[in-house]
């Protein structure tokens, strides 16, 4: 047997990104590539990056550098960049870093194997089409075993890729393409797959999740009738999904909340702002109101659903009247967890063309505003005290003894329990809250 060729893999940015990553892995395993934890003894370094927000590229250009050495040592080693970054920059990334070897866009992965092939061959290539097909059809299954590829109860399934929403500031609908719903059949069959392996924890992924509509038996499935068919699968034992628009909240799937047992009581739902005037600059087609009625319709579903969302301070021509706004709904809403940033304009969006917020305003908006959310994120993790939660015991703990998982709030929960319970879910009682985590008891 030839020795194995070393891949090492870093990802930054969003969990799509995390399973794309793990898809890659599998692809180049076919290739004859085992994972290693350090780019010192790698032959392929490949980065899957992300563009979201400020200075991304910036930051692959200097971790890039930090290669160098390397390639200096190691002739043979091949460096690939992925991901958002690789899609937005394109040949430019070989331009500014000539010892980058493959650019590889999230639509081309499945070429990866070939494009490796052809960079061992002393070419330099770059793939950023958008293809027709399925590309995960043809990416092989996750490996089972391995070191870095052990099988953890809980596990991502892309079911819909890119978005055609257009929020003013976004890069999404620009670097993952048009919204694409893969099919019903092909996500249930993976979901079987990962079961078999030992997963009972699900999160199905999409830029825009809410808006899946799969081309399935009897037409077009929805994310709800997907979610309802996905929990008749015998040993799946929880259900999630993200990242949502509040615009794609259909009914069905506000029903869901309340009727299936396996679809776990929280929802990420981005507002990204309180303010009608900014919002509508967004281009989000939705007001505060219509989204604070959203969240009162899917609680009444559910009523101890934890929300989390995302918000933007410093929008171009947002004013402290505009922030109030957010605060406002904020104070309305209540979110169990969430993520705010300062606008960062992303060259080629709309909103780049505006005119910023002063850096000090986006600052000083920013504090006020995370501090309100963490004071209600510890109220959330409070109020936990005392109640009995499910637990899915993810892996072991700092303490002897100890084993570390989520309820079904999507807090990370910490007990005494027998390893035997690694994998399974368990009822907890909560007693005590700390800085980021709950510590209880099993029962
Ligand atoms: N600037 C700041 N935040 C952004 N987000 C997306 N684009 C930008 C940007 N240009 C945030 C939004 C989105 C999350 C994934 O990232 O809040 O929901
Ligand atoms: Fe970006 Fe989300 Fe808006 Fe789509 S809905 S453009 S992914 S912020």
């Amino acid at each position: 047997m030839p020795q194995k060729r070393k891949l090492f893999v870093k990802t930054y940015g969003c969990q799509m990104n995390v399973y794309d990553s793990e898809r890659m892995e599998s692809a180049l395993g076919v290739s004859g590539y085992e994972a290693t934890d350090t780019p010192d003894d790698a032959d392929l370094i490949l980065l899957n990056t992300c563009h979201i927000r400020e200075k991304a590229a910036e930051k692959v250009y200097s971790e890039l550098g930090r290669f160098k050495p390397l390639k200096a040592d190691n002739p043979d080693l091949k460096i690939a960049v992925a991901g958002c970054v690789a899609q937005a920059e394109g040949e430019e990334i070989i331009r500014r870093q000539p010892m980058v070897d493959i650019v590889v866009g999230p639509q081309a992965y499945h070429r990866l194997p070939a494009l490796e092939k052809s960079a061992r061959a002393g070419e330099k290539v770059i793939d950023t089409d958008f293809p027709e097909e399925d590309k995960f059809d043809h990416l092989p299954r996750r490996a089972a075993r391995g070191p870095r590829m052990r099988r953890a109860p809980t596990a991502f399934l892309t079911v819909q890729e890119g978005c055609d929403k257009f929020c003013a500031f976004c890069v999404v609908p620009y670097t993952r393409g048009m919204e694409v719903s893969r099919p019903p059949a092909r996500i249930l069959a993976e979901a079987r797959d990962l079961v078999e392996r030992g997963v009972v924890e699900i999160t199905l992924l999409g830029q825009n999740v809410n808006a899946y509509h799969g081309a399935g038996e009897g037409g077009d499935w929805s994310l709800a009738r997907l979610i309802r068919e996905l929990a008749q699968v015998d040993g799946l034992e929880r259900i999630r999904f993200t990242t949502s628009h509040p615009n794609d909240m259909q009914d069905d799937l506000i029903a869901a909340f309340g009727e299936v047992d396996k679809l776990m009581p929280y929802l990420h739902l981005p507002v990204q702002s309180g303010s009608d005037r900014i919002l509508k600059a967004m281009n989000r087609k939705h007001t505060a109101e219509s989204y604070i009625r959203l969240i009162e319709r899917i609680r009444a579903a559910r009523p101890d659903l934890l929300l989390s969302g995302d918000f933007i301070v410093g929008f171009p021509g947002e004013t402290e009247a505009d922030f109030q706004d957010t605060m406002a709904l904020v104070e309305t809403v209540k979110y169990g967890q969430a993520y705010s940033f300062k606008y960062s304009a992303r060259p080629g969006t709309p909103a780049a063309e505006l005119d910023e917020v002063s850096p000090v305003d986006k600052s000083d908006r920013l504090a006020r505003l995370q501090a309100l959310l963490t004071a209600q994120q510890r109220d959330a993790q409070d109020a936990m005290v005392g109640r009995d939660v499910s637990v899915l015991f993810e892996r072991s703990g700092r303490l002897e003894g100890q084993l570390v998982g989520k309820s079904e709030y999507l807090h990370a929960v910490y007990a005494n329990a027998d390893p035997s319970s690694l994998g399974k879910v368990v009822t907890v009682r909560i007693m005590e809250s700390g800085p980021n985590s709950l510590a209880g008891r099993v029962v």
